[in-house]
């Protein structure tokens, strides 16, 4: 049996989703401009602006070239596109290095977008910068586990928290950020008993993606799950239509009916 939800016609905001904690789960995906926000709008709870936009849209290998500028532009797009989901902004690497820096990025996407929350990646060493932006009215999604912007310096994507050492390293995270002032959590790609455990620990509520299915909501990017980007498709990723493929078929048949001269017919034509 499916569970149909109503479509959300209410403007979802920070405190939405604090309430939601240990409740209803949390949808949220990505959006990149106004087009697919409107189509996401009243459907998910959350859009996040990611910057994995670097990769699926700019064809880039990681996110680290990402700038503060181009995040900016697509999230205005996103603004026009969605009313009533939670905008969250994706700092991009190299934007929130320390507190000051971190203050001065995220202030400007507050006064140039309409995004209400920030995302940063990184654990307890990220707990001063949180704290600042939160006390300095910027709502923080603090990243842990796998951390895209790290992949350079990890040699790779790596699935964390399955040694007990790990594991008790990533709780140790979770707690200093809901400490300084995260209002929510976003765990990526990291066993699912550590997830699970993160989430009966804080009291804030916790977005998974690959972190398995005892955290308070979920995330992916929705390209991924879409089936538009073809180039990997890692094992969290479900993938709800087959968008390439769906996009082919049409353009096939956009192509013979131009080559059949079956297009534009008196129904698409001016008398
Ligand atoms: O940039 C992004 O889309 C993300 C997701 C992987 C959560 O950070």
């Amino acid at each position: 049996m499916s569970i149909q939800s109503a479509p959300i016609q209410k403007k979802v905001t920070v405190k939405t989703i604090q309430a939601r904690k240990g409740k209803e789960p949390i949808t949220m995906l990505t959006a990149y401009d106004a087009l697919f926000a409107g189509i996401f709008d009243g459907e998910v709870e959350m859009i996040l602006v990611g910057d994995s936009l670097n990769m699926s849209f700019y064809g880039e290998a990681d996110t680290l070239s990402a700038t503060l500028e181009q995040m900016i532009y697509h999230t205005k797009a996103v603004c026009k596109g969605a009313k009533f989901p939670l905008i969250v902004f994706d700092m991009p690497f190299g934007t929130y290095t320390n507190s000051n820096q971190a203050l001065e990025s995220a202030t400007r996407v507050f006064k140039e977008t309409c995004a209400e929350a920030v995302k940063i990646e990184g654990g307890r060493e990220k707990a001063s910068i949180v704290k600042a932006l939160s006390e300095n009215g910027i709502a923080v999604i603090s990243h842990i586990g796998l951390k895209p912007q790290s992949v350079r310096a990890d040699g790779g994507y790596r699935v964390q928290g399955r040694s007990d050492e790990e594991a008790k390293s990533l709780i140790e995270d979770a707690l200093a950020l809901e400490e300084a002032g995260a209002f929510a959590l976003l765990l990526e790609g990291m066993s699912a008993k550590v997830a699970t455990e993160i989430t009966k620990r804080v009291k804030i509520p916790t977005i998974g993606i690959g972190a398995g299915n005892g955290t308070d909501g979920q995330v992916l990017v929705w390209s991924d799950m879409f089936g538009f980007f073809e180039a990997f498709k890692p094992k969290f990723v479900k993938r709800y239509l087959n968008g390439a493929e769906l996009i082919r078929k049409g353009l096939r048949e956009y192509r013979e009916d131009v080559k059949s001269r079956k297009f534009p017919d008196s129904e698409h034509s001016y008398q």
